[in-house]
């Protein structure tokens, strides 16, 4: 038998994404604690139903490093986060189908009329992904500039910061708001369980029952 010291660290990220994990983790045998669900807590750890499993809340970037560095066992994930870091140390085994969105290059409408992406040869870009962003335009030979935001990139073109920014985009209405045209489509995007690879080795029995838990969820959630 496991004891409390042997505890899995399941981390999820604040925002969207929590709200459409709940059903997932339901349908994986999780049920977090009350207050887990209350928006005024501010306690950042819980425990859930399973004596085998406690719960953090922490911001999407921060799910990967937690996991990478193998202080938290398992996570949800969005793969722009996964492509972003390209921690080697994680490993992302089930697409769960949730937090769907595109990671999208948008610039002013008006810009975006006459435009063309496969002319630009150098290009300054306002972005949470200056990594992910920077590869992508070098594998066609376009050199981007990053200049890093960690929100609210929209506001980058209207006050002259730069004229492009990458962003995600969903319904896109954050981009219309604001004056924005998408005008290259990046990847499409969506939520995926991950683990720490070094502690699917050393636990290979309680991980691999976990990746096979939130497989079925994920499965039993788009069916
Ligand atoms: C995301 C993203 C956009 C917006 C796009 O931000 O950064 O701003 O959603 O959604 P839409 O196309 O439906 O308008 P989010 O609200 O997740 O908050 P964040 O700024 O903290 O990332």
């Amino acid at each position: 038998a496991e004891s409390a010291s042997d505890k899995l660290i399941l981390a999820l990220p604040k925002g969207r994404i929590l709200a459409e994990s709940a059903p997932v983790l339901h349908a994986a045998g999780i049920d977090p604690e009350p207050s887990f669900h209350d928006e005024d807590s501010r306690a950042l750890r819980f425990t859930t139903n399973r004596p085998d499993i406690d719960i953090i809340r922490v911001r999407s970037f921060d799910v990967a490093t937690f996991v990478a560095f193998g202080a938290a066992h398992l996570g949800i994930c969005g793969s722009d986060v996964l492509m972003e870091f390209d921690f080697t140390e994680i490993y992302a085994p089930v697409d769960l189908g949730i937090g769907r969105c595109r990671l999208s290059v948008a610039e002013p409408a008006d810009l975006a009329a006459s435009d063309d992406p496969s002319r630009w040869s150098h290009i300054r870009i306002a972005t949470k992904y200056p990594e992910l962003t920077k590869r992508h335009f070098a594998a066609r030979g376009v050199q981007a500039e990053c200049i890093k935001l960690n929100g609210a990139m929209e506001l980058a073109p209207t006050l002259g910061l730069c004229h492009r920014i990458v962003d995600l985009v969903s319904s896109g209405r954050t981009l219309k708001e604001n004056g924005l045209k998408e005008i290259e489509r990046i990847a499409e995007v969506s939520s995926r369980f991950i683990v720490n690879r070094a502690a699917l080795k050393t636990r290979p029995e309680a991980i691999g029952a976990w990746i096979e838990r939130f497989r079925a969820a994920a499965h039993g959630a788009v069916a």
